[in-house]
């Protein structure tokens, strides 16, 4: 979704802006624009309808300065268009703006009756005015925003240049994350890490309700109120190269490769040989507090709540904790019960989905215990919960989530194992599940190693309109996700069902036209899996079963992928990485932008 990038220092700010935009692309967008202070003082503006590229193209020579913002934007107030690109501008004032000012139309309205015109269908455009006519003649631009940010209701990540104060950029965050850079004598402003790890590793993250005033000397941070607040630098360590694909054809394929590694470091340091236990201290929980909840319930958004659903499968499992997961875009819109003796677990990777930061926000308010399990460190989830577990995959730039879905499924099943040694699992279970989970990142290049089978079995099965993905139990998540990766890179129509459900309705559809994805793992319901697929071979569906013996499940599916066994707790980690790439090369033979699949944005920051 949007994206920010701010600039003040003695360089020229522009090759910065376009470069860091460039960066922001991954979240998806519709336009992009560019505001830069020139160096006889004058207030430059470009912005476009399309790619950074078109801007870039779009540039005079002579568009030159510092400090500078820049916006990609992803539309939600107008549609996409030149006009409604950011930045907007009101007098001397350029503003750029993340998220969504609810109450615009009224002041907007507010506005024009004092006679102001606007060039454009946003609320940005509302918060410009607002800045410009709060600015006194001294300039006080941090006063300016100050006191136009009260009359605002709604999320914001803003970044505000004023031509006649150009030594300095003034920034503010309310729901959607805004991020300092700080280098050699300049500064850098971005809403995402991914925008400045090429010029420093040295960033600080603004809370909700912060404002801060950046010039190239440094940064002096207070709350919306003028209370100075203190902050600390942290240190980014994600690498430039990882926002590069390398040797890969896109992102997608990058990540899904990346798999094994990012396991690896979900793992690093956490399983202990001595009690077949996991090691979590971020949780925040001693054995004893751990013990006194009786239930757990998951919340994430699309990959996120299915990974969460594979966890509460393996919670209840290996915890004998009852445990169940929801999507949190629903869940703090039916008045939730919150319970003192339920631990929440709140799981996203990018840390600023606002459904599920919401949904944290209103169980905290409830005196609800939540625990994050997000990749993003610093993001705005990570920081409103009583405590959680990174993920350590690294930046995940491909739309589509693959290592990160992994890397949670592995983190809940580590959260699993912790509780199910608190309670009744026994040490010899617990090293069972200890040395399952050593073993995912070798299993998980072993089944990368039979890409090109997939990807064969991707290019005959695009040739149908639609495919259904079934799965029992532990394999239901697993439908879930592989249905969720095929609809969302190759737009072909994919539904997931309970393989038990399928003969109460959804049979009707089966025929040669919508093969069948099955799930089959060699567990205790793996014949009444084979049963469910006769039924469908009876009515001339076609079959692609993923299963860990073809032998057995041959007579009953026209193609088999087959899967090294683990433990069946964790097998459906392992089942899941050939649905990846299956979704990843029928989006290829179909020709489609795979790493940044129309409608969608890598992070979801409204409603
Ligand atoms: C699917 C996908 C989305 C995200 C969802 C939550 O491939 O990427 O369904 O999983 O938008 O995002 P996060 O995990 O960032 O909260």
């Amino acid at each position: 979704m949007c994206g920010i990038v701010a600039y003040a220092g003695p360089r020229d700010a522009v090759p910065i802006m376009l470069e860091g935009l460039a960066r922001l692309e991954y979240r998806g967008y519709d336009s992009a624009g560019i505001a830069v202070v020139g160096r006889s003082g004058d207030l430059r503006v470009r912005k476009v309808k399309g790619r950074v590229a078109r801007l870039a193209d779009d540039l005079p020579a002579r568009f030159k300065g510092s400090p500078a913002i820049g916006h990609t934007r992803w539309a939600t107030h107008g549609e996409p268009s030149d006009a409604n690109a950011h930045p907007h501008v009101s007098g001397s004032v350029a503003v750029v703006h993340n998220g969504i000012i609810e109450n615009a139309d009224e002041l907007r309205a507010k506005l024009a009756g004092d006679g102001v015109e606007f060039a454009s269908a946003t609320d940005t455009e509302v918060l410009a005015h607002l800045i410009a006519r709060a600015a006194d003649d001294a300039g006080d631009l941090e006063g300016a925003v100050r006191r136009a940010l009260t009359s605002l209701v709604g999320t914001y990540g803003i970044a505000v240049i004023d031509a006649r104060r150009p030594e300095r950029i003034v920034v503010a965050r309310n729901g959607s994350p805004v991020v300092l850079g700080i280098g050699e004598r300049e500064m850098f402003v971005a809403s995402d890490l991914s925008a400045l790890v090429r010029y420093t590793r040295q960033v600080v993250h603004l809370d909700d309700g912060e404002l801060a005033t950046v010039e190239a000397g440094g940064f002096r941070t207070s709350t919306l109120d003028a209370r100075a607040t203190a902050k600390s630098p942290s240190v980014i360590d994600w690498e430039p190269g990882q926002y590069d694909t390398g040797s890969y054809d896109h992102f997608l394929q990058k990540e899904i490769h990346e798999q094994p590694s990012a396991v690896r470091r979900a793992l690093s340091g956490r399983l202990d040989t001595r009690f077949h236990t996991a090691h979590l201290g971020g949780l925040e929980l001693d054995a004893r507090q751990a013990r006194e909840f009786r239930r757990v319930k998951i919340i994430g958004c699309g990959s996120a709540y299915y990974a969460g659903l594979m966890g509460a499968q393996l919670i209840e499992e290996l915890a004998r904790v009852p445990a169940g997961a929801e999507p949190a875009s629903e869940f703090r819109y039916r008045n939730p019960v919150v319970e003192h003796d339920t631990l929440y677990i709140a799981v996203s990777q990018s840390g600023e989905t606002y459904d599920t930061l919401a949904a944290v926000q209103e169980l905290r308010r409830k005196g609800g215990r939540v625990l994050g399990v997000v990749n993003a460190v610093g993001s705005a989830i990570a920081r409103e919960c009583d405590g959680g577990v990174y993920l350590h995959a690294g930046p995940e730039i491909s739309v589509a989530s693959t290592k990160a879905f992994t890397s949670t499924a592995v983190v809940l099943a580590l959260i699993a194992l912790h509780l199910g040694r608190i309670h009744d699992l026994s040490p010899a279970d617990g090293r069972r599940i200890a040395d399952g989970l050593r073993a995912l990142p070798e299993q998980i290049e072993e089944i990368l190693a039979h890409e090109d089978h997939i990807a064969a079995l991707a290019r005959d099965l695009v040739r149908h309109p639609g495919m259904f993905f079934i799965g029992r139990v532990r394999g239901y998540p697993v439908a879930r996700e592989g249905a969720q990766k095929l609809k969302e890179i190759s737009y072909l129509h994919a539904e997931a069902y309970q393989a038990s459900e399928l003969k109460h309705g959804p049979l009707a559809l089966v025929g040669p036209e919508l093969p069948t994805v099955a799930v089959v793992p060699d567990d205790e319901l793996f014949d009444k899996n084979v049963s469910t697929l006769g039924q469908v071979r009876a009515r001339h569906g076609r079959v692609l079963a993923v299963a860990h013996r073809a032998g057995a499940v041959a007579e009953n599916a026209d193609d088999v992928i087959v899967v090294p066994k683990n433990q069946p707790e964790l097998d459906p980690i392992l089942l899941t990485i050939p649905l990846q790439i299956l979704a990843y090369h029928a989006a290829v033979e179909l020709g489609h932008d795979v790493d940044k699949p129309r409608n969608l944005a890598k992070s979801v920051t409204v409603e």
